[in-house]
């Protein structure tokens, strides 16, 4: 039977597709009350599309090697996002920096995730950045995309306890588990109505979220939790 009131989303990759994945078991399990109307994804051998074509979801490739400008490429992505009347816009591992062609369009309705505690380690590296620092704990954000490289208002981070020994890679993983869980609960805020982006930043349920967002506590009561 068909859903009603269930969001659109478009999800943007470039590789692997763990964030990807999770977003694909929250539909699936309703937990998230979305379809993803399409995966997008600019480099032709991303992993992460498999994991869209075996869901049965609609993908496309949109290379960027086949575009003479950035925004060229973003006009592309936009055509392919505006046909499918897409509600949120999901940028999942997606290693390309935006114009403002494709910014605006979607202004609002798009987010990104970062591995890192945003306002700290915009970029790339993080994990190795916050462990040559010397940080006690390192995490990850998902934040509202504006035109500034990782820097619109964060909605959700959830710190990892940085442990003695530890690699990049090992971090990554600590990380990544953590990803999985926040981002499609970010997403559903979004299509409940309850998160919105303001001229003030980002808004839950009317209140302003302080500028990390809201701190994802590891153990959110289970009406709270997203994956199965
Ligand atoms: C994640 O670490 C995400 O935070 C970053 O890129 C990675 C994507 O991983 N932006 P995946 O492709 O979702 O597995």
């Amino acid at each position: 039977m068909a859903q009603p009131n269930k969001g659109r989303l478009a999800v943007l990759i470039s590789g692997r597709g763990s964030n990807l994945g999770a977003f694909i078991d929250a539909c699936a399990s309703r937990s998230l009350p979305a379809e993803i109307g399409i995966v997008i994804s600019n480099n032709p051998d991303a992993p992460g599309l498999a994991l869209a074509r075996e869901a049965g979801i609609p993908t496309a490739v949109i290379n960027h090697r086949d575009y003479d400008s950035r925004e060229g490429f973003d006009a592309a992505l936009v055509h392919a996002i505006a046909k499918q009347e897409i509600d949120l816009v999901i940028l999942a591992g997606f290693m390309r920096i935006l114009t403002p062609v494709f910014v605006e369009p979607f202004a609002g309705r798009l987010m990104n995730i970062h591995p890192s505690l945003l306002p700290r380690y915009p970029g790339l590296n993080t994990h190795q950045r916050a462990l040559d620092a010397g940080d006690a704990e390192a995490g990850v954000t998902v934040h509202f995309v504006t035109l500034e490289l990782d820097g619109g208002p964060p909605i959700l981070q959830a710190r990892v306890p940085i442990e003695p020994g530890d690699t990049a890679e090992r971090l990554a993983e600590r990380v990544n588990a953590q990803e999985l869980v926040i981002y499609p609960l970010a997403a559903r805020w979004f299509l409940e109505g309850r998160l919105q982006l303001t001229a003030r930043g980002a808004e839950l349920d009317g209140e302003l979220l302080p500028p990390e967002g809201v701190a994802y506590p590891g153990e959110l009561p289970d009406t709270h939790r997203v994956r199965a």
